[in-house]
């Protein structure tokens, strides 16, 4: 007989408890448990799929076997017709990996992997259960593509889709999304905490047995994180991150976990009518192409990830109208352009107080590196000023509370970057350039220590 159950879960972690608590024990979030109704058959448990296994895979028996004996380099990777998502991953699909995609509602994601199952050479299923097989047709025909054999399926019971995957052995399988499934051992409602826990261990336990790899689509929720419990980016190997500004065409994937790569790669996108480009050189995008030299303008050598990018941020500095001056920032932290601002002041004696300061980042694009601040200052100042900083001079450094400018991490890919795409003039901190061979570059590359010193090369005539 099924036993009915109601049980509360934590929506952040996934802890269960029999009644509704406050904080949850563990892990000490407030207010996060649901209720669930949940039906457990003891007879319905002992009826789970069992894989044929493939060979070449883990045994049911596995023994202690001393480190030193293990083959290393023997995972098999397949590569995708998508090189930034191959780089993102570590160098290709890893067999029997589970992959979670999460992002904002319309930013791309079924369209990523749609585009991956059509144009990879290799068999695989897409299923979805969210759009209707026309609908999957009228986006695939959009996008053109088609070398591949992708087979579609519409279907959010997880047992009948791994049975179907069973039985074609694909070599990919794409399911879109986690939230719409839902397993028939468990009588909650889709996208519930214990059912989403379900369904990513019954996948799991697929991916590593069938040793087939899954790529699967989270939603994310209001505070960005993936919906469902934290456990769920336990369980999966991966966790790649798409975002992007919906009102700008660039999209940025990013690692947020891999097991089997680093996480400090990242792929950029551009959505395009036909679907997602690969965008293999960011920097001559995300620069303007204007010809004058406008102030407020000021480049950044910045890295994301481990590419060297460089990127246009704008200032505009202007006088407050109403009694509190105003404070925007886009693809930058509003504390730390405060934090920049209250330097200038204090260091350089800059008076920002009565204005007004906007600040932008070019191509809708985030950036976390602290390297861009040098550029940052210098487009403050130069609005504040209305002065122009030259378009083929670019900045790398971190600025500090004392007005230093600090040292940054990988000086020489930045460099090189700037050199190759012809600018003529680099800031860099004066700290930073221990086993730089300045001969290497045709960039003049100029030192600064602090704010002042910048300001004096730059802005004073
Ligand atoms: P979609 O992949 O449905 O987003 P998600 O699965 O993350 O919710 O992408 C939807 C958006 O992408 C939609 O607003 C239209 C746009 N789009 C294009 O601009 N070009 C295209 O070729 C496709 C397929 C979609
Ligand atoms: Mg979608």
């Amino acid at each position: 007989m099924a036993k009915v159950k109601k049980v509360f879960f934590c929506t952040n972690c996934g802890a269960s408890s029999p009644k509704w608590i406050g904080k949850c024990n563990a892990c000490g979030e407030w207010n996060t448990y649901q209720e669930e109704v949940v039906v457990k058959s003891e007879t319905k448990q002992s009826e789970k799929l069992v894989w044929k296994k493939k060979q070449g895979t883990a045994t049911g028996n596995p023994r202690p076997v001393i480190i030193q004996e293990i083959k290393a380099g023997n995972t098999q990777r397949l590569t995708s017709s998508d090189n930034e998502l191959n780089r993102v991953l570590g160098g290709g699909i890893v067999n029997g990996s589970l992959v979670l995609i999460g992002g904002q509602p319309g930013i791309g994601k079924s369209t990523l992997l749609l585009q991956l199952a059509l144009s990879t050479k290799a068999k695989i299923l897409y299923v979805s259960g969210e759009e209707s097989e026309e609908q999957l047709k009228m986006r695939a025909d959009r996008i053109g593509t088609s070398i591949s054999e992708c087979y579609i399926l519409t279907e959010t019971n997880v047992s009948k889709i791994l049975t179907h995957a069973q039985d074609l052995e694909p070599q990919i399988v794409i399911i879109d999304s986690i939230q719409t499934l839902s397993s028939p051992f468990i009588d909650s409602t889709p996208g519930s905490v214990s059912q989403v826990r379900e369904c990513a261990g019954e996948l799991q336990r697929f991916a590593k047995e069938m040793n087939i790899p899954v790529f699967v689509i989270g939603h994310i929720n209001k505070e960005g994180a993936i919906a469902g419990p934290k456990l769920l980016e336990h369980i999966v190997d991966t966790v790649l991150q798409f975002e992007g500004d919906r009102n700008y065409t660039y999209r940025i994937l990013r690692t947020i976990k891999n097991r089997f790569g680093s996480t400090d790669e990242m792929g950029i996108y551009e959505m395009q009518a036909t679907g997602l480009r690969e965008v293999s050189n960011p920097s001559e995008l995300l620069l303007s192409q204007t010809d004058e030299d406008l102030s407020g303008t000021a480049v950044s050598a910045t890295m994301e990830g481990m590419r060297p990018m460089l990127i246009e941020t704008q200032a505009l500095v202007s006088k407050a109208v109403y009694g509190t001056p105003q404070r925007s920032a886009t693809g930058f932290d509003l504390r730390r352009l405060s934090m920049l601002l209250a330097v200038l002041e204090k260091r350089g004696g800059l008076l920002f107080g009565q204005n007004d300061v906007f600040l932008n980042i070019a191509g809708g694009i985030r950036v976390d590196d602290p390297a861009i601040d040098l550029a940052i200052v210098a487009a403050l100042i130069s609005s504040l000023e209305d002065i122009a900083v030259p378009s083929d001079i670019c900045f790398a450094g971190e600025v500090g509370l004392s007005g230093e400018i600090r040292s940054v991490n990988r000086i020489d890919q930045r460099i090189q970057e700037a050199d190759r795409l012809g600018f003529k003039q680099i800031f860099i901190s004066k700290y930073n350039i221990k086993g730089l061979n300045f001969d290497r570059y045709q960039i003049d590359i100029k030192t600064v220590g602090k704010v002042e010193d910048l300001y004096q090369t730059l802005f004073e005539v």
